[in-house]
């Protein structure tokens, strides 16, 4: 299978954003702005290339439809890429999509490593090659307040950690996105510690629903989306699906995440979506689709409850948040 973004630099003058989709754009930004504060105000920034243009520059990715899959209305491809949280690339939402090019994915490799008896480092291709992709239409709910619905192309996590073979001492995995400060501007700043990095306990990373995503839209992953390869767990807030990843690392203890450390009471390690833990700076009961007007009230676990409740019984989840 090939994987491979094409450079924004080759995209011809004349398929630069026409105004009239640039002056929408910036519209929406102004609604998307005063939805949340909390992930901090970046400039507004000059529009790339219109997001149909991207998307004739991505390469198709076939898939299968996959399980878990909901039958709400997409969110349209070019909110998808153009209203972004990418802090490696800065910190306002259309800074990833401008700045998408910074982001070199070319080659990319993968380390398998810590308590596992496979470990190993895979270029993208040969750690992917070996399964065949599904398309899973799963939400995805910010912590700020919005959410999308978004057709990710991809397989699950637990496939990886089948092939790496855990010892008995694993109990959470830990994931690393790219450090690469030479070329991504957002490293050049200390809003976050860098490399940005998460983590899930071991059942949560095994779970069917947790899915490791190369693709979206019948095509490769747009940069801004964390290409060429990121995490999508759809239960939780969007910042644990991290991306552009590079380092998968098996360990004993609870590993570090970059929006805990940063601001611990604000940001727990679960950050299962609850809307009846607010966050200390706002409510977290409602949401805005992104696309839509009116707020609808915010589902226990992205209303993924059913599939993923029993992993958190007996656990206090405003203690554990
Ligand atoms: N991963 C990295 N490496 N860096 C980031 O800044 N932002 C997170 C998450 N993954 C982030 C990241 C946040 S806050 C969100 S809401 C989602 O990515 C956004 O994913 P999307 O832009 O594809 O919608």
């Amino acid at each position: 299978m090939l994987i491979r973004v094409r450079r924004r630099s080759d995209i011809p003058r004349s398929e630069v954003t026409p105004e009239a989709v640039y002056r929408r754009r910036r519209e929406f930004m102004k609604g998307g702005l005063a939805l949340g504060a909390g992930f901090g105000l970046g400039a507004l920034g000059l529009a790339g290339p219109a997001a149909a243009d991207l998307r004739d520059e991505l390469e198709p990715l076939e898939a299968e439809p996959g399980e878990f899959s909901t039958d709400e209305t997409l969110t349209p491809f070019e909110d998808a890429t153009t209203y972004n949280n990418f802090y490696e690339l800065g910190t306002g939402k259309e800074d990833p999509h401008r700045l998408a090019d910074r982001l070199q994915t070319d080659p990319w490799s993968i380390r398998v490593e810590g308590l596992c008896d496979n470990p190993g480092e895979y270029a993208l291709e040969d750690f992917i090659d070996p399964w065949s992709l599904e398309e899973r239409i799963y939400r995805l709910r910010c912590v700020e307040g919005w959410s999308m619905v978004i057709p990710w192309i991809g397989f699950e996590l637990n496939r990886i950690i089948d092939r790496a073979e855990p010892t008995g001492s694993a109990r959470y995995v830990a994931f690393e996105s790219i450090h690469d400060p030479d070329n991504l501007p957002g490293q050049r700043r200390s809003v976050l510690e860098w490399p940005y990095v998460e983590g899930l306990r071991m059942d949560e990373a095994r779970h069917p629903l947790t899915i490791v995503s190369v693709g979206m839209y019948d095509h490769v992953l747009p940069n801004q989306n964390g290409a060429p390869i990121r995490l999508v767990v759809p239960w939780k807030y969007g910042f644990k699906s991290i991306k552009s990843i590079v380092r998968i690392r098996f360990v004993e203890d609870e590993p570090p995440t970059s929006w805990n450390r940063m601001q611990p009471n604000e940001y727990g390690f679960y950050s299962n979506v609850n809307p009846d833990v607010d966050h200390p700076r706002w409510s977290q009961a409602t949401e805005r689709r992104i696309g839509e007007f009116r707020r609808r009230r915010t589902e226990m676990f992205n209303g993924y409850g059913e599939e993923v409740a029993s992993m958190y019984e007996g656990m206090d989840l405003t203690e554990k948040y």
